[in-house]
């Protein structure tokens, strides 16, 4: 008899974004015309830059013609995609082998996707407050999962000493969602334990440009040592506004091995295996955004989401609601105010001012009694939800 994966009974009933999207569709089915303001998920709102849009016209034009035809592309990704991406690092002085760069659809698939990887007896280490996803495509697994929770003592960007023991450990820097960026110093401290316990680190890069200060690590692969410890997991969708469009990458050194195996070996099956990688379309778009132009064009969007940020501190410094993130992050993560309770103060919002941030608690208990707030909204929206911010919590 076929037994369905038990494992998914472990799982909360429902997705932290999915809970979200249906109170604020319930709210606005019993509100019509309300105009609610998104600063919840992290979904970027300017469309795609110019640079990638034409390389996205050329390519389908080449679709068109039997001379520039393609048909299925390499599995693991272009030629031309995987130096797009070494290019990009070798500017920060990170060298990488094009066989080290694959190709993906964003980094949510993937985060889950690399635990093929491993053995199901491995046990995940899970820094909390963190994204969600790591959690639950762990529980579908059935693995043992670690809770390491961080907090305001400790900047939320805890160290690792000699009681953490697990095998596989995720670490987002710039954090989602607290916006906390490791030093290279800290980093290095992970790179040490990792490769001291032959624990492998899954390195969450996807709000890397978002750095401001050059002092901080982009990639784990700026630290001495992770090449032998460190698979790092990136997506175009924050960088270059791919929310919608699909393209990431994800890199394993040639010198990671565990057991006796070549992780980046067996990356190469499992993809050749399972995907047929991604469109030649979208890669020669997302190859796009690595040229010059490409890049001053993706800054500038970002220069746009980094003033909605400024714009949100400054409501939340008018109000003396501590805060952290925003610089050298897209999230804004603050204390809920007057002692409620992360899902109080989400519906709080939602119906007082119609806004619609993210409940901290969603991102592990740890982050009960903090809230989060996306600066990836319209302009307009977030400068209105500034307003109202103010208008509903200044004391009066
Ligand atoms: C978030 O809001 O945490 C992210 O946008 C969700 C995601 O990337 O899937």
């Amino acid at each position: 008899m076929l037994k369905p994966n038990t494992n998914y009974n472990n799982l909360k009933d429902s997705y932290l974004f999915y809970r979200i999207s249906q109170k604020v569709a319930k709210y606005l089915d019993e509100h019509k015309g309300s105009r609610v303001l998104r600063l919840g998920i992290g979904d970027v709102s300017l469309p795609l830059c110019k640079t990638v849009i034409d390389a996205l016209h050329k390519a389908v034009d080449d679709q068109a013609n039997k001379s520039t035809f393609h048909g299925y592309m390499p599995e693991c990704g272009a030629d031309f995609f995987k130096k797009a991406v070494a290019g990009y690092y070798e500017k920060r002085g990170v060298k990488l082998l094009e066989d080290e760069v694959f190709v993906s659809s964003g980094a949510s698939d993937e985060l889950g996707d690399i635990l093929d990887l491993f053995d199901k007896s491995d046990s995940v280490l899970v820094i909390e407050p963190a994204y969600p996803a790591y959690v639950d495509a762990n529980v579908m697994v059935g693995r043992e999962i670690l809770h390491l929770s961080s907090g305001k003592e400790n900047g939320f960007l805890p160290l690792p000493d000699e009681s953490v023991k697990a095998d596989l450990v995720y670490i987002c820097s710039p954090n989602n969602p607290t916006g906390a960026v490791f030093d290279k110093q800290s980093l290095k401290k992970w790179v040490d334990w990792a490769n001291a316990r032959g624990a492998v680190i899954l390195f969450d890069a996807a709000y890397e440009a978002f750095i401001e200060d050059d002092t901080l690590p982009h990639s784990i692969f700026q630290i001495d040592g992770a090449r032998t410890c460190a698979i790092e997991i990136c997506s175009l969708s924050k960088t270059a506004g791919f929310t919608g469009t699909r393209c990431g990458y994800t890199v394993i050194p040639k010198e990671l091995e565990r057991g006796g195996m070549n992780l980046n070996a067996m990356w190469v099956r499992n993809r050749t295996t399972k995907t047929n990688g991604v469109s030649y379309i979208l890669q020669r778009g997302a190859a796009a955004v690595f040229t010059d132009e490409g890049l001053k064009e993706i800054y500038e969007n970002i220069a746009i989401y980094k003033q909605n940020a400024k714009c949100i501190m400054a409501a939340l410094d008018k109000l003396g609601i501590w805060y952290c993130g925003g610089k050298n992050a897209p999230y804004i993560w603050l204390k809920c105010p007057k002692g409620m309770s992360s899902w109080e103060f989400f519906d709080y919002l939602l119906d007082k001012a119609q806004i619609v941030g993210t409940p901290g608690e969603g991102f592990g208990s740890c982050g009960e009694g903090y809230f989060r707030f996306s600066t990836f909204g319209s302009v307009e929206d977030t400068k209105e939800a500034a307003r109202r911010l103010v208008e509903l919590l200044q004391d009066k």
